[in-house]
């Protein structure tokens, strides 16, 4: 099974990833965490160019184009040969997060990015989605905690900026099935409960 997690940054999702890690190795399953952009040498040096302060010159286009060849790299390398053995495979983000953050976010044409990402994604199709939507004040807040040092070259966007990509998830999911909206204000354990409760409607693990 291969499962994707995306949100607004801030929105909790690498805690959920590691929870239900433990839930399905606790469950003898063969898991497999992935993170966007990265897994894989090429992919982190990617992700070094992406997240990069200094980069502020980039292109949105150069933006999608890097983000979608780091992910070639991990589907190819890495999410395809995994599936196929069988392991759970879990990223934290996905091609979701391209066509909501460099499609509505940046505002690059929906009918370039979506077909790309399709393209990129080719045999590698989520099976399931967890969208953690929070407010784009609750992203504030969060972000306070940190010091501007600790936030990357997409964390310092702006408020209009992070609507938008909130907009795109919320269109996505209209669309596709597998999107599954958790209310991300809500309790870890809350939140923990619903990802299981959906994982097993798809593949009955046990409890
Ligand atoms: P990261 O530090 O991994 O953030 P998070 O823990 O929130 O996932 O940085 C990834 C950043 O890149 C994040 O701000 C979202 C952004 N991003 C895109 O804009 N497009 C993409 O396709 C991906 C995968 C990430």
């Amino acid at each position: 099974m291969f499962i994707t997690f995306e949100g607004l940054d801030f929105c909790g999702k690498s805690t959920q990833v590691e929870l239900l890690k433990e839930y399905l190795i606790k469950r003898n399953k063969a898991v497999k965490i992935i993170r966007e952009p990265g897994g894989t040498k090429i992919s982190e040096k990617i992700r070094d160019l992406l997240l990069d302060r200094d980069n502020n010159e980039m292109i949105p286009l150069t933006e999608l184009l890097l983000f979608t060849a780091s992910r070639v790299q991990l589907v190819k390398q890495i999410i395809i040969p995994s599936i196929e053995k069988g392991t759970f495979v879990i990223s934290d983000r996905f091609h979701d997060s391209s066509i909501a953050y460099q499609g509505y976010g940046r505002g690059i044409d929906l009918d370039f990015v979506i077909p790309l990402q399709n393209f990129a994604i080719k045999g590698a199709e989520p099976d399931i989605t967890f969208f953690l939507d929070i407010p784009v004040q609750e992203v504030n807040k969060r972000k306070r905690k940190l010091t501007q040092q600790q936030l990357d070259r997409i964390e310092i966007s702006k408020n209009k900026f992070y609507e938008d990509v909130r907009m795109g998830y919320l269109k996505i999911a209209e669309k596709e099935k597998r999107f599954k909206i958790i209310n991300g204000l809500n309790s870890i354990e809350e939140i923990h409960k619903q990802i299981i409760n959906e994982i097993n409607k798809l593949e009955n693990i046990g409890s």
